[in-house]
């Protein structure tokens, strides 16, 4: 994710940037750059790549300043590349910025500078606007510029802009983007974060939305959105670097659990317009297309694997079509069933799964046509794909993927609306119906993230144990394989994930006194049948966790526990009913005192065969 870096002092803002950036590292971005305004000009350097890149080419002493502002991207607008990153400047580079968010209403402002003032855009950012926007109102007031500015402007951001002509000061403003200004004495600094503070500042203010700052070396003036100065009380941060990136959480894992609800909404409102259509924008796939394809192919691994698990159920049920999937690894060497018609879906958190590229380069040898589903914007998978299916999850940084998967899926169900509305296969009701539950969720998300202590007590009864089975049938069949999967790559307990009904042509065979299996019955259709699978096993004597939808009761009688996920149609049930697997997991590891984050075996992105 973007970060922000800006200080304010009396020499050496060169070396406090990039500190600061380099404190940002861990959350993920694909270049780097700064702005210093020396002579009476701005200077802006910046390099795809990590900083060291930046570095290299900002060495020289005289390259310094008492002013700086940085940033490393995160590409949302335009793929990672030099002319891309931040800073931008506006024609003349007497302004830069640096921006954190999304200007929706860019293109339109950038039409209207083109057409009205001329402006030669050089990147194919949004942010590049806000830079010839100020740079347009400028007239030796940096603040009063900023502010005219951010009237033009609809969408999310954090921006920090300096001007030639007030080479001491960094104006900033924010909307749903965070921001903190660092109190320093004789220095002040700006950032998205707090961790990027930290070696040189514990007292804060936290800027608050559509608030401006003024920083200048011994002052900071925030201003409210009717432009009156603003008193606020310094937040004295007591964490130490390391929590602080974590933003208080104990692992990345658990803040990434915790960051689902964003993640979901994010992926799903870039994607549904004010009259609840799906936009497929920057999609190329027109209805004959649609229409045309006769199979889709879901290639994935791991996680992303299962995701698509759910997505073959989905968009078969949603458009009529059908969908087979496969490991990717095993895909790139069984010469499959791939033409001119088949729909390729590859999904890949990273983008950069050796499989999954092999997989799709041979389903687009094949003539395919491919989409991909991807986290990270202009990874190898998305550059050579046909299409792009963006998620929203932004950087996820432990082994463990969790918000990536939950994206994910929200993506499978959008494509899957789609299709089947393009194609006349669901009727108004069931889109408009399954849309209002996807809409719901983030909310359901955050209540069910409410019942992680009790989950975790489940966890801390149950840790000791070095086998769990997962169970469901449905939905709840993929499911289960993400959720024993999660259990053993960071727990390293044996777990094991089965269709409920293929119980008993084997595996029941494994259920004794006090096996410990997850059940999962949040399919309505077929909770029956889920309620006897758990009374087969309970026959057993297994140890039985349920997983159900609030008021569908009846499992309790054969139960051990049950964890009540809110209440929703069953197509969405599986961004829901993961969630305690997740938690649990978590739980479960931290227990047995493993390496969370970074469990052992394991990297996050699977570069190699
Ligand atoms: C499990 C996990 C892995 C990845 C898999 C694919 O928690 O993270 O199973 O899902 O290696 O990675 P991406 O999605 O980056 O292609």
């Amino acid at each position: 994710m973007c970060g922000i870096v800006g200080y304010v002092g009396k020499s050496h803002a060169k070396e406090k940037v990039i500190d600061g950036l380099k404190r940002l590292e861990y959350r993920g971005y694909d270049s780097a750059g700064i702005a210093l305004p020396i002579d009476g000009r701005i200077q802006i350097r910046k390099h795809v790549g990590e900083i060291k890149n930046l570095e290299k080419i900002i060495g020289a002493p005289e390259f310094d300043s008492a002013v700086g502002i940085g940033h490393t991207r995160w590409a949302t607008h335009g793929a990672p590349s030099d002319v891309n990153s931040h800073p931008h400047g506006n024609g003349d580079n007497s302004i830069a910025i640096v921006h954190n968010g999304i200007i929706e209403n860019y293109q339109e402002i950038k039409e209207w500078l083109i057409r009205d003032y001329g402006v030669n855009f050089k990147s194919e950012t949004d942010s590049e606007v806000i830079a010839h926007l100020i740079g347009i109102f400028y007239d030796g007031d940096l603040l009063e510029a900023v502010n005219k500015a951010v009237a033009e402007m609809r969408g999310a951001y954090a921006v920090c802009a300096i001007a030639a002509a007030e080479p001491d000061k960094i104006v900033a403003v924010r909307k749903d983007a965070p921001l903190v200004a660092g109190i320093g004495k004789g220095f002040n600094f700006i950032a998205s974060d707090i961790p990027a503070l930290l070696k040189y500042v514990r007292q804060v203010y936290l800027i608050e939305n559509n608030e401006t700052v003024v920083l200048t070396k011994d002052d900071i003036v925030i201003y409210n959105e009717e432009g009156r100065k603003v008193k606020r009380d310094v937040f004295n941060v007591t964490w130490d670097a390391d929590a602080a990136e974590k933003e208080g959480y104990e692992h990345f894992m658990l803040k990434e659990i915790h960051e689902q609800p964003k993640g979901i909404f994010e992926t799903l409102t870039r994607r549904i317009n004010d009259d609840d259509s799906i936009n497929l924008d920057g999609i190329s796939m027109t209805k004959e297309d649609i229409e045309g394809f006769n199979k889709v192919y879901i290639v994935a691994c791991g996680t992303a694997y299962h995701a698509g698990l759910v997505g073959k159920l989905v968009i078969e049920k949603m458009a009529k079509i059908p969908v087979e999937i496969d490991v990717a690894s095993e895909f790139r060497y069984r010469d499959p069933f791939v033409d001119e018609n088949t729909l390729f879906i590859g999904i890949s958190q990273s983008g950069e799964t050796l499989d999954t590229l092999a997989a799709l380069r041979e389903a687009k040898r094949k003539g395919a046509r491919i989409l991909s589903v991807v986290n990270v914007v202009g990874s190898s998978v998305a550059r050579e794909s046909d299409d792009v299916f963006y998620t929203w999850a932004g950087p996820e940084i432990a082994v463990a993927s969790t918000k990536a998967y939950t994206t994910q899926l929200v993506c499978m169900y959008l494509l899957g609306l789609y299709m089947g509305r393009t194609k006349g296969t669901i009727d108004e009701a069931y889109y408009h119906k399954v849309l209002a539950d996807l809409k719901a969720l983030p909310d359901k998300v955050t209540a069910l993230l409410k019942k992680e202590d009790d989950i975790a007590e489940i966890a801390r009864k149950y840790h000791r144990r070095e086998q769990v089975f997962f169970i469901g049938r449905g939905l709840d069949s993929g499911v289960s394989y993400e959720g024993s999967l999660k259990l053993k790559e960071i727990s390293y307990i044996n777990s094991f994930a089965i269709a409920a009904g293929e119980l008993k042509h084997g595996t029941i065979a494994l259920m004794e006194e006090e096996t410990l299996v997850f059940a999962l019955a949040t399919q309505d259709f077929l909770y029956e049948k889920m309620v006897s699978n758990v009374e087969e096993i309970k026959a057993r004597g297994a140890r039985v966790i349920g997983v159900a939808k609030e008021g569908r009761t009846e499992i309790e009688k054969v139960a051990d526990e049950v964890i009540y996920i809110p209440d929703c149609i069953d197509e969405v049930s599986p961004v829901l009913a993961v969630i305690p697997l997740q938690i649990f997991a978590y739980y479960v590891a931290r227990e047995r005192g493993c390496n969370i984050d970074k469990p052992k075996n394991l990297a996050k992105s699977v570069t190699v065969e």
